[in-house]
């Protein structure tokens, strides 16, 4: 390592991701559907009509928060927009725990980046162990935060990748909790739960979203935090110049005017999820937990998770590895279908 180079770099990855691209991609909960065409196309003009490309882009894109405020029944002051959610993360990282401020923490296993952003920050992260049936223990949290100097708590709501909500219990607690709470809500277009209605009564309540998942524009890299105006006012001191480039803004504005066509496609992911759900059931070696979103955690016993990740890639199924056990990403209904036939084939089962 060279001498200049901070060495407790030397211990992290890269983030990699897996290149199978003939097999089915169920490894990070994506929407399985391509923005129609006469929207890319709509884009294409939009990019040629309205972008400069040598120009930067619009540096407060009011235009998007605007719209992103009207979907969510918030005002534009409440708003503010990341290069996706992970972007947002490490704002929020920034804006209360760097130059050795304060702990983040995490209730696990969650979304790696909360620790993954906070370690390249050099910001101390801490981890509380969940509940066996993944859901939050308040009093263990209470108890970590005090002892560590914890200034900003991020929960999945539901988790990743357990698919789980947290419970009222849990969320009427972290009301007195003296930290800063985000509530990452990347998959609330299939929960359809949402804390939104609290933030007018706890300042110290943060949202974050993402066009990544139902809105189909992972590519793009667009997600937005709402908050307090005081807090939003601060994630703007501290996040990039030009942070979202102009055709993920169109993108984006362009997905929230046509969202009745867009998220039209999830009753059939939930659907497929109940699916794949009732198919699984038959399996006592193969344990699941509910979901609330748009993927399925289990935990073969019987067998190496990771060695059955490997053989339903080598099939043609890419799901993921995480917290012991496999995360499923629902696809398309013949996804889903070869998805069923390589489990049942791996677990030698007739598919009926
Ligand atoms: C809980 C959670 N938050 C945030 C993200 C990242 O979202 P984005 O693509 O907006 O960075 C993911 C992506 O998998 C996620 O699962």
């Amino acid at each position: 390592m060279q001498p200049y180079l901070r060495p407790d770099l030397d211990r992290l990855q890269a983030y990699h991701t897996p290149h199978f691209p003939e097999a089915d991609k169920l490894d990070a909960n994506e929407l399985p559907h391509d923005l129609p065409e006469w929207l890319k196309n709509k884009l294409a003009f939009l990019l040629e009509q309205g972008v400069r490309t040598n120009r930067y882009p619009e540096g407060d894109p009011l235009a998007l928060k605007a719209a992103i405020a009207e979907y969510c029944g918030v005002t534009s002051d409440m708003v503010c927009v990341g290069n996706g959610s992970d972007e947002l993360i490490r704002s929020l990282i920034t804006a209360t725990c760097l130059g050795g401020r304060g702990t983040v923490a995490s209730a696990e296993p969650t979304f790696s980046m909360y620790r993954i952003l906070a370690e390249t920050l050099a910001v101390p992260y801490v981890g509380v162990a969940r509940t066996a049936d993944y859901g939050v223990d308040a009093d263990a949290l209470e108890a970590v935060i005090q002892a560590n100097g914890v200034r900003v708590l991020f929960l999945a709501n539901p988790n990743s990748p357990t698919g789980n909500l947290l419970s009222d219990e849990i969320i009427e607690r972290l009301g007195s909790l003296p930290v800063l709470v985000v509530l990452d809500e990347a998959y609330y277009e299939f929960s359809r739960f949402s804390a939104v209605p609290l933030l007018w009564e706890r300042p110290n309540l943060v949202i974050l979203r993402t066009f990544s998942k139902a809105f189909r524009l992972a590519n793009f890299r667009v997600g937005y935090a709402l908050a307090n105006p005081e807090i939003a006012a601060v994630l703007e001191k501290v996040r990039l110049p030009y942070n979202l480039p102009g055709l993920s803004q169109l993108a984006a504005f362009a997905a929230l005017e046509h969202r009745d066509v867009l998220l039209a496609a999830i009753p059939e992911i939930l659907a497929e999820r109940r699916r794949i759900e009732r198919f699984l059931a038959d399996f006592e070696e193969i344990e699941r937990f509910a979901s609330d979103a748009n993927f399925l955690f289990v935990r073969p016993h019987t067998a190496d998770p990771e060695a059955v990740r490997v053989a339903l890639a080598g099939r043609g199924s890419l799901v993921r590895g995480a917290a012991g056990g496999l995360r499923i990403t629902v696809g398309t209904p013949e996804q889903n279908d070869r998805l069923i036939a390589n489990i049942a084939a791996l677990f030698t089962r007739e598919i009926r």
